[in-house]
């Protein structure tokens, strides 16, 4: 495929080739263009970031009988992925320090049913995804990232969801490459992106141990306009990373030494794609002081997205085993704000003089 130098060429390309029901000529180009940017064997394009997190449980075998563990500080699409397999999650505490899992409670929570972890790298931080990663092979637990929001974040030199045995992205608006909608997974292991193929587009494909036809699976397809525009956003993904970092450095240098705002620097190693500036509250009744931020036009996970720990969700509360508080206060004193490619650094400024006023009067009240 030719590369194309604007977004509206080439998805003027793929009209111009519409229709073109069998083609998936842009999702295979896309696919080898994301292998190739994150040095893996594998990519499978899919219809979206919970897409590829389904996919990727159904390609390891995970369903009904099944337990999979998984933080409690995480968003609802993670939860829903793995339910919708018939598998069922175990949430896990958040470490002391809230980042990432508790590695006791993951241990402990391990039982016979256990057959993952689904590891998440919210606010593309990747925590003591290492750790987690050494728990998993000597327990002979699958190891699954949600990296939908980590694109482009290395921990130890290592791409976020090429870690464990396979990594999920979105491309939804918002994300460093977007399309829109859609999604992908990236692995080394070919049995696993084969089987993860033939899911996606009902097993019409056959994959290592299942011939085509022999199961059912999904349409998780991304349509050939979407494939395109990734394909366009991912030649600019290295200047996209490079602005989110810059945006994520210039907001927490703006809003340093603000009074009740810890910022949460990055773990040893790892260096974060800046997909958002991330602080501890210390303020008191974090998450009204969340919401007031939104009010006030500052954008975060908590008062725009009402973020809460999963097993806390009116949907999935059934759902919660044992105690899970340090989550819930994790996800609580949480202030993620995330970034757009229009954040200029005037709109950043603007941004920390709202937060460092708020906060002032909040200490104030
Ligand atoms: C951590 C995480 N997991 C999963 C998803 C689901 O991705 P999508 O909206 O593309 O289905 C998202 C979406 O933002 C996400 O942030």
């Amino acid at each position: 495929m030719p590369e194309q130098d604007t977004a509206h060429e080439a998805i003027g390309a793929v009209l111009a080739r519409m229709p073109d029901p069998v083609g998936y000529h842009e999702a295979r180009a896309l696919e080898a263009g994301l292998a190739q940017a994150f040095g893996v064997r594998r990519a499978v394009a899919l219809s979206s970031g919970t897409a590829a997190i389904h996919t990727a449980l159904a390609a390891c075998g995970i369903g009904p009988g099944q337990d999979v563990l998984m933080p409690a500080v995480t968003v609802v699409m993670t939860v829903a992925a793995v339910v919708a397999t018939g598998a069922h999650p175990i949430f896990v505490d958040a470490a002391d320090d809230g980042r990432g899992m508790d590695l006791k409670d993951l241990a402990a929570k391990t039982g016979p049913d256990t057959a993952a972890i689904l590891a998440v790298h919210l606010a593309g931080r990747t925590d003591r995804i290492h750790e987690v990663a050494a728990y998993a092979r000597t327990a002979g637990l699958r190891l699954i990232e949600d990296a939908c929001q980590a694109q482009g974040t290395t921990t130890g030199g290592r791409n976020a969801g090429t870690i464990g045995d396979i990594g999920a992205f979105s491309l939804k608006d918002g994300k460093v490459i977007s399309c829109g909608e859609g999604g992908y997974l990236l692995t080394d292991d070919t049995d696993l992106a084969d089987r993860a193929a033939a899911f996606r587009t009902h097993w019409q494909t056959p994959a290592p141990g299942a011939p085509g036809g022999s199961r059912l699976g999904h349409n998780f397809r991304l349509a050939e306009p979407l494939a395109a525009l990734a394909r366009h956003q991912l030649q600019r993904f290295p200047e996209a990373l490079a602005q989110r970092r810059h945006q994520a450095v210039t907001l927490h240098h703006a809003v340093d030494d603000t009074p009740g705002l810890e910022p949460l620097h990055p773990a040893d190693g790892e260096h974060p794609n800046g997909y958002s500036a991330l602080w501890r509250l210390t303020l008191p009744e974090p998450r009204a002081f969340s919401t007031r931020l939104a009010g006030a036009g500052v954008p975060n996970s908590v008062g725009t997205h009402c973020l809460t720990a999963v097993h806390r969700h009116p949907a999935c509360a059934h759902l919660a085993t044992g105690d899970l508080a340090r989550a819930q206060a994790t996800v609580d004193a949480l202030l993620a704000v995330p970034f757009t490619e229009h954040d200029t650094d005037d709109v950043l400024r603007e941004l920390a003089l709202t937060i460092r006023q708020e906060a002032a009067r909040w200490q104030a009240r």
